[in-house]
């Protein structure tokens, strides 16, 4: 294929629509969360072969504790299928593994896995692949103040020192947020980190994504003009000249 040029360095994933994806098909939820993990895999590939730098991906949320019990095991279930299956090719890939959240109540040998993988692939320069497993926003940014705080007592929190406080601190700014699902909404997902990320909402459920429409989302996005609250480039000379009359003509009064 083609290559793309682009400028996004961090992609962040919310991979929505399983559960009305199988209720479509009159399967139950937990057959979308089956094929949706099937999914993940090409888009990590992809997302290596466009030069991302950092791809993280929510799997689970603080608040998807509150699912039925079978649903949460099936999910703890894929975990550990797709780091046994994937483990080879992320080693081969030189790809940085990391879980983002609390993996607390994880079964032994889950946590084992997620341990050796982390411990193995830590030293890797590829792509920094992050699951979010057990995470939630607000509470990452609760964990970054109170660890700040232990560590520099009666000292004020600025924006760097809460960057340097995150999970992961190097993963940097989101650029491009993906949720899929056809929900308009953040879920306490990376709060901090996309003050400024582009936003793409697509319909296509989870299940359903493709490295396609994957690489259709990144040419789209590297399009957009990104401004940081500043304003674009000045297009000409004849701009310029134009906006320094108009100041004095207001500074004149
Ligand atoms: C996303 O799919 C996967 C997780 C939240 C674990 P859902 O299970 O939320 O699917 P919908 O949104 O109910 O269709
Ligand atoms: C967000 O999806 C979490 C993940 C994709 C892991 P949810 O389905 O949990 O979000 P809400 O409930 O629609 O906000
Ligand atoms: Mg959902």
């Amino acid at each position: 294929m083609e290559p793309l040029s682009h400028n996004i360095k961090h992609v962040a994933v919310i991979m929505d629509g399983n559960g009305r994806w199988a209720k479509q098909r009159s399967h139950p939820r937990v057959w979308g969360h089956v094929r949706g993990s099937a999914v993940v895999s090409h888009i990590v590939q992809e997302a290596d072969d466009l030069g991302i730098e950092a791809l993280t991906m929510y799997a689970f949320s603080s608040e998807n504790w509150s699912r039925p019990q079978t649903e949460v095991l099936v999910l703890f279930n894929l975990l550990y299928k797709f780091l046994k299956k994937e483990r080879a090719r992320i080693l081969k890939n030189n790809i940085r593994f990391k879980i983002m959240g609390d993996i607390s109540n994880l079964p032994e040998q889950t946590k084992k896995l997620i341990g050796q993988l982390e411990s193995e692939t830590a030293h890797h320069t590829g792509l920094k692949l992050t699951f979010a497993f057990g995470y939630g926003a607000r509470a990452e940014i609760a964990y970054a103040v109170n660890r700040f705080m232990k560590a520099n007592p009666g000292k004020d929190i600025t924006e760097d020192a809460l960057n340097e406080y995150l999970m992961i601190p190097d993963l940097g700014d989101v650029d491009l947020l993906i949720r899929t699902g056809g929900d308009h909404r953040v879920s306490n997902f990376m709060l901090w980190q996309i003050a400024y990320a582009e936003m793409f909402f697509t319909e296509t459920k989870w299940p359903d994504f493709t490295i396609t429409e994957f690489r259709y989302i990144i040419e789209q996005v590297a399009k957009r003009e990104r401004r940081f609250g500043a304003v674009a480039p000045a297009t000409s000379l004849q701009d310029n000249i134009i906006v320094a009359r108009e100041n004095q003509r207001i500074l004149r009064g």
